[in-house]
C-alpha cells in the first residue's frame, strides 16, 4: 500500500475583499501518495498558486484538514511550519530564484547551511547533486553566468538537496523556451522514477502531462479522472 504523504480534506480559503468573502479554494480533497508525480492544471487566477503555497506550508487554509508527512498543519505555530516547511518541502519556482551574488556550489549547498551539515559532508553532497542535474562543469559561475534551463537545474538541485518529501514546483518551465522546459520536465520524470513525489503546478495542458497523474483546478474546485475531462 502507497502511503499518504499529503492529506487536505475539505480546504477552503477565502479573503475577505470589503464587504465580500471571496472563495479561492472552495472545499478541497487532495491526497498525493508517496512517489507520485502529479501536475495541478488550471488557468490563470484558478487559485494554483494559492494550492501551493498552503502545500508547502507558505500560507495557511481558512478552514479544513491538512496533514503533511503524517502531522496536522492547522495547529502549529510560524516556527513549527517553518521546521515541517525545510524538512519536507523542496521548491522550484518559475523565476529559480537563485541568490546572484553565490555560485552554482553555494546555492546548492544554501539548504545544508540552514541545516547545520558539517562542512566536507555538505561540500560532498553538493558535488553528487550537481552532478545529478548535469553541471559539474559550472559549480563556480554565478547564476547570471547560466541559461535559464541551466539556472533552473540548479534551483532543482537545491530544492531536492535535503531529500526533501515532496518536490513542490511552481511553473517550473514557464520561464524557458519549449525545448529547455523539456529538458526541465525529463529530470522530474527521472527524480520521480529514483523515487521522489512531485508535485507541479501548470496553466500548459502540455506540460501537465508529463505527470502520471493530473488533477484539475478549475473555480477553486478540483476535478480529477472522469470528472475532469468533462
Ligand atoms: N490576498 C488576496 N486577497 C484577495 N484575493 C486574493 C489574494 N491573493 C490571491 N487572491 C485571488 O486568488 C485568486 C487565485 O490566485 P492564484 O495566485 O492562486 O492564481 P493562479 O492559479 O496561481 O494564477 P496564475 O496562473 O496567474 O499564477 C485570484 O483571483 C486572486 O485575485
Ligand atoms: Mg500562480
Amino acid at each position: 500500500m502507497a502511503r499518504a504523504l499529503l492529506e487536505m480534506r475539505d480546504i477552503v480559503k477565502s479573503y475577505q475583499v470589503g464587504d465580500e468573502e471571496q472563495i479561492i479554494l472552495d472545499h478541497i480533497d487532495f491526497t498525493v501518495d508517496e512517489n507520485q508525480f502529479v501536475s495541478v492544471l488550471g488557468p490563470s487566477g484558478s487559485g494554483k498558486s494559492t494550492l501551493m503555497n498552503i502545500i508547502g506550508c507558505l500560507d495557511m487554509a481558512t478552514g479544513g484538514e491538512y496533514c503533511l508527512a503524517g502531522q496536522l498543519i492547522e495547529d502549529m505555530d510560524q516556527t513549527e511550519l517553518a521546521r515541517i516547511r525545510n524538512k519536507e518541502i523542496g521548491f522550484v519556482f518559475q523565476s529559480f530564484q537563485l541568490l546572484n551574488r553565490l555560485s552554482v556550489l553555494e546555492n546548492v549547498e544554501l539548504p545544508l547551511i540552514y541545516a547545520h551539515t558539517p562542512t566536507h559532508e555538505r561540500r560532498q553532497k553538493a558535488l553528487e547533486i550537481i552532478d545529478r542535474v548535469g553541471l559539474s562543469h559550472r559549480i563556480d559561475y554565478f547564476p547570471n553566468q547560466l541559461s535559464g534551463g541551466q539556472q533552473q537545474r540548479v534551483a532543482i538541485a537545491r530544492a531536492v538537496i535535503t531529500q526533501p518529501s515532496i518536490l513542490l514546483a511552481d511553473e517550473p518551465t514557464g520561464a524557458l523556451d519549449q525545448a529547455t522546459g523539456r529538458a526541465v520536465l525529463d529530470l522530474f520524470k527521472e527524480l520521480h522514477r529514483e523515487g521522489r513525489t512531485i508535485i507541479m503546478i501548470t496553466h500548459d495542458a502540455s506540460i501537465a502531462s508529463a505527470a502520471q497523474r493530473i488533477v484539475k483546478l478549475l473555480d477553486g474546485r478540483l476535478y480529477e479522472g472522469e470528472a475532469a475531462n468533462a
